[in-house]
């Protein structure tokens, strides 16, 4: 799985986007050190505060099938390059401080950023 191929599943998960509300569709696609890709798009609610993000989306899928190591994550938007939102930095951060966050405009243009340098001084409680 390189990261153009993750990219491209997250550009599929972007199509199952609910996003009537803000309609800003993101779609991502989380690599678990074990191979699995876990995908994830956006999904609103009329009760506004109630969205999730795509990433957290695909987080969530993860680990309520008991995958907790992950390797990297890539995020796309209808508008192209997006990189998780703050409150997705530190969801993803409890799991993967080192996960590598791929994102650009497209399968081309591709950067890759260490969720880390992306929050940097993170929190997270031992366990
Ligand atoms: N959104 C994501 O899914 N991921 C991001 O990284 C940025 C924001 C969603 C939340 C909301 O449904 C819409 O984009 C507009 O903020």
């Amino acid at each position: 799985m390189d990261d153009r191929e993750l990219y491209r599943m997250a550009k599929k998960a972007m199509g199952y986007s609910f996003s009537p509300f803000s309609r800003f569709k993101v779609g991502a696609a989380l690599l678990a050190k074990d191979g699995r890709v876990f995908t994830g798009c956006n999904v609103e609610n009329s009760s506004y505060p109630a969205a999730i993000c795509a990433e957290r989306t695909a987080c969530v899928k993860a680990v309520s099938e008991g995958v907790t190591e992950f390797d990297t994550i890539a995020v796309v938007s209808q508008e192209g390059a997006v990189t998780p939102c703050g409150i997705c930095r530190q969801f993803l951060y409890e799991f993967a401080p080192d996960l590598r966050v791929v994102w650009g405009s497209d399968e081309d243009h591709l950067t890759v950023t260490k969720l880390s340098a992306l929050l940097p001084e993170g929190f997270r409680l031992e366990r």
